[in-house]
């Protein structure tokens, strides 16, 4: 446990932790400074002077607290009227050129510029000279578009590139009230993570051409998710509506903050992952073609796999701990093989030394865990034996068509129980659509071995039941998540002390990976 000190914040003595600046030691027992251009992942810069505050110990005035580290026994001033008038002064710096389009502005309602107007100027503005015009709607590329007038110029997108992807895109051009960012000429941004400068951004300067004037995020609920992009995990926020006789939709996944996973950042295209929870799903369950009643699908499939000579079980990578297990049950106590095999789900070469992995499946380390066969020669023997595939929403030719597996199972009857349409659900005589991660609670163990827990936060109209509850309705022992962990405890010693309900926020870490923790 970090290390604790005691000081005043306008006379009231709080307890916050060593080592941190005056913004997020305070912060972190709710008490907000107001600033713009400091942020936790790209360090103190000192330009935007937003954080001013007094210190009553004989230091200069005012002292910018990005800068200033809390000590045992400040006495920190917020509200003195001095401080105050410095906040309006740097409020009303800010605005001279700020062309106030909020009613417009995908950032409203989660603008700093915003919120510190409401709660520390509010004042008429006392210019009467015409405003700098500057660039609006500029591609940035990578999907980023900057509106160089409500930028106020905080550095922080400019910080990101050269700090975090060290790929240097972006810079402030020309001083004073010429200064803008810009991206050089010919040289849009060009990394896997650009979006996150949309994040960043306090103001309504970055925005993200997918998102923007989709809706105001007032409306938006946002929920906490874990990214299934990749075997990293990283935590989202899922922001999602329903709009009037609509259905629940995602509009954007963000970034969440969890030093032990992802830092403050995730990658683009785990960003835009939020469209296939969206679009392309499975909706409909048929028998031969036919469209029929999840209760007439399951009955066939039950048929099935009671007349089969040899089935064979697969389920997915990406399925969650629980899941898994209860494939795992329901397979073990039909008396058949089952097995995790997902070559097709790993692009080799594609991840980087940040966040990106190769392997695009969430939790790999669960069908290790709970000792499901994944071997690719162990899947072929089995795959040509078999009479029967009753796939749980495995991906199987993902991102390898693999042909010669294509025409092996072309030759076998499949049972496709799947989240979305692909070449199994193309080929399956049952066809049953499940939940996929947004609509279903679970857990899931990242490439660092660390075990993060998720909620169910969409809710469809037409509610799709998932792979957990389609193994019990054909026979399985495993009714919830609850009698889940109950097996997985007896049956993993790795998981046996872990209590669902109570994993850290942050994760629990099962086995100790140098590349797990993130520093940004
Ligand atoms: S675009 Fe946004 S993040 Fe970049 S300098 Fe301007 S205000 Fe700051
Ligand atoms: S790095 Fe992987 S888990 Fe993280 S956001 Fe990207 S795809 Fe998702
Ligand atoms: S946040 Fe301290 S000067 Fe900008």
């Amino acid at each position: 446990m970090a290390d604790m000190l005691k000081l005043f914040v306008n006379g009231e003595e709080v307890e916050v932790e060593s080592g941190k600046n005056l913004i997020d030691a305070i912060g972190a027992v709710g008490i907000e400074i107001p600033h713009l251009c400091y942020h936790p992942a790209l360090g103190a810069d000192g330009n935007c002077r937003m954080c001013l505050v007094g210190i009553e110990d004989g230091r200069p005035p005012l002292v910018p607290a990005c800068k200033t580290p809390a000590m045992e026994g400040m006495r920190v001033q917020l509200d003195t009227e001095k401080i105050k008038k410095i906040q309006r002064d740097v409020m009303e710096l800010e605005l001279i050129n700020h062309p106030v389009d909020c009613p417009i502005c995908d950032q409203a309602g989660e603008c700093k510029l915003q919120d510190y107007y409401m709660e520390h100027d509010l004042q008429e503005s006392r210019m009467r000279v015409a405003q700098v015009k500057k660039s609006k709607n500029l591609d940035f590329g990578c999907g980023v578009v900057h509106d160089q007038e409500r930028c106020v110029l905080c550095g922080r997108c400019v910080r990101f590139t050269r700090q975090i992807t060290g790929t240097g895109e972006l810079g402030i051009v020309n001083r004073t009230d010429t200064a803008r960012v810009n991206i050089f000429p010919g040289r849009p941004l060009n990394n896997r993570y650009a979006l996150n400068v949309v994040d960043l951004c306090p103001v309504g300067a970055m925005t993200s051409r997918d998102f923007r004037f989709s809706q105001r995020v007032w409306f938006l609920k946002k929920d906490e998710g874990i990214c299934h992009g990749c075997a990293k995990g990283c935590n989202i926020h899922i922001d999602h509506n329903r709009e009037k006789y609509k259905d629940d939709v995602i509009y954007r996944y963000r970034a969440r903050h969890n030093d032990l996973v992802n830092g403050y950042f995730i990658c683009d295209e785990g960003r835009m992952s939020y469209k296939s929870e969206n679009e392309n799903r499975l909706t409909e369950a048929t028998v031969k073609g036919d469209l029929v009643a999840v209760s007439e699908a399951v009955h066939t499939i039950r048929q099935e796999l009671s007349e089969a000579k040899k089935p064979l079980i697969l389920v997915s990578p990406n399925s969650s701990l629980e899941q898994q297990w209860a494939v795992k049950r329901l397979a073990t106590l039909s008396g058949v093989e089952c097995f995790g095999y997902s070559d097709a789900y790993i692009k080799e070469g594609d991840g980087d030394d940040y966040l990106i992995r190769d392997d695009k499946s969430a939790n790999r380390k669960g069908l290790e865990l709970i000792e499901i066969e994944t071997s690719k020669q162990r899947f072929e023997e089995a795959l040509a034996e078999c009479d029967l595939l009753v796939n749980f929403d495995n991906d199987l030719f993902r991102f390898d068509a693999n042909e010669e597996m294509k025409a092996v199972v072309a030759g076998k009857k499949v049972i496709a129980i799947s989240t979305h349409a692909n070449y199994l659900t193309d080929n399956g005589t049952v066809v049953l659509p499940v939940a996929s991660y947004s609509e279903y609670g679970g857990c899931v163990v990242n490439e660092d071995g660390i075990l993060q827990a998720f909620s169910p936060v969409v809710r469809k109209n037409e509610e799709l039941i998932d792979v957990l509850e389609v193994t019990r309705m054909l026979g399985g022992d495993v009714s919830d998540s609850g009698q889940a962990w109950s097996g997985i405890r007896s049956a993993v010693p790795e998981l046996a002390e872990v209590q669902p309900d109570l994993i850290p926020a942050e994760g629990l870490q099962l086995s100790v990976s140098e590349e797990a923790h993130v520093s940004a």
